[in-house]
């Protein structure tokens, strides 16, 4: 059977912290393709961070259903969420989480041993070729503390992708970095969604963030509000499906107008 172009479809998923009578996420309703780089923008406190982490299989929804790479995660059990988070999803942090006592090259080497199911010796050829490829190869051997900000984002970025994942979600990846460090993570990120058909989901407050994506989504109180394309002036633009309920949703639309590098 062929591939769908679909990686990931949520439908009316919503996610309450019972304790707090907080509904995060309400009725969520969104495709997401293959490839694509989807930004998810919208105040402080709207979901932003709860819609990553249902869509990462960090979390489990109270409601609704998120299929991702056609495997529905909500009737899935713990252990086997736990390897589809493992086997087909990267985390980026804006905290960037290394492990202080872990060198750049056993960082990225993490998630490999928490996931038997590659060699580590393959693995290990492949962290040098990130790290390469991330610009810190003469930093394989530091210790986290020995680096810059930009530089642990980047050791990040590349224990990310140490098990090529389908998707990479990222929340506010450049949420602790000056401008110039934010946008060498915003390019390489970009790179990697380019060359790897890498799905992106990523939150972020900024702007120019956001630009580097095919599609915005603002996110208001829970709720996604409209489909956007990150081209000012561009011929694609988001439909916004009809919310069969009062749950905002979007549908994806292919992209196919040339992106600006
Ligand atoms: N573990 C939790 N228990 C209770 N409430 C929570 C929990 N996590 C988040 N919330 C609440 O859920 C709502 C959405 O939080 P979330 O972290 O998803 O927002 P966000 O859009 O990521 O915000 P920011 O831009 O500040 O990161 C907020 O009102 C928050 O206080
Ligand atoms: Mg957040």
């Amino acid at each position: 059977m062929p591939e769908s172009d679909t990686l990931i479809s949520l439908d009316k998923v919503s996610k309450c912290y019972k304790a707090h009578s907080i509904d995060a996420v309400k009725e969520v309703s969104i495709d997401i393709c293959r490839g694509e780089f989807v930004a998810i923008m919208g105040p402080s406190g709207c979901g932003k961070s709860t819609l990553l982490n249902l869509i990462g299989a960090i979390d489990r929804p109270d409601a609704g259903s998120i299929i991702f790479d056609g495997q529905t995660l909500t009737e899935l059990d713990d252990e086997a969420l736990t390897r589809v988070r493992g086997e087909k999803i990267g985390f980026v942090f804006q905290a960037f989480n290394l492990l202080p006592t872990f060198s750049v090259l056993e960082n990225v080497l993490v998630p490999i041993e928490l996931n038997k199911a590659k060699q580590l010796q393959s693995a290990e050829k492949r962290a040098k070729e990130l790290l390469h490829r991330v610009g810190l190869e003469s930093r394989a051997n530091f210790f986290p503390a020995q680096l810059s900000g930009g530089e642990m984002q980047r050791a990040a970025i590349a224990r990310a992708l140490i098990h090529e994942p389908k998707l990479l979600v990222a929340d506010e990846p450049t949420g602790n970095l000056d401008t110039q460090n934010g946008e060498k993570i915003l390019d390489l990120i970009k790179e990697f969604n380019r060359d790897f058909k890498l799905a992106i989901i990523m939150a972020t407050h900024s702007k120019e963030a956001s630009g580097k994506a095919d599609r915005i989504l603002q996110m208001r109180d829970g709720t996604l509000l409209l489909v956007e394309s990150s081209e000012p002036s561009g011929p694609r633009s988001g439909a916004l499906h009809a919310p069969s309920s009062s749950g905002g949703g979007a549908t994806h639309t292919p992209s196919s107008s040339n992106e600006s590098a």
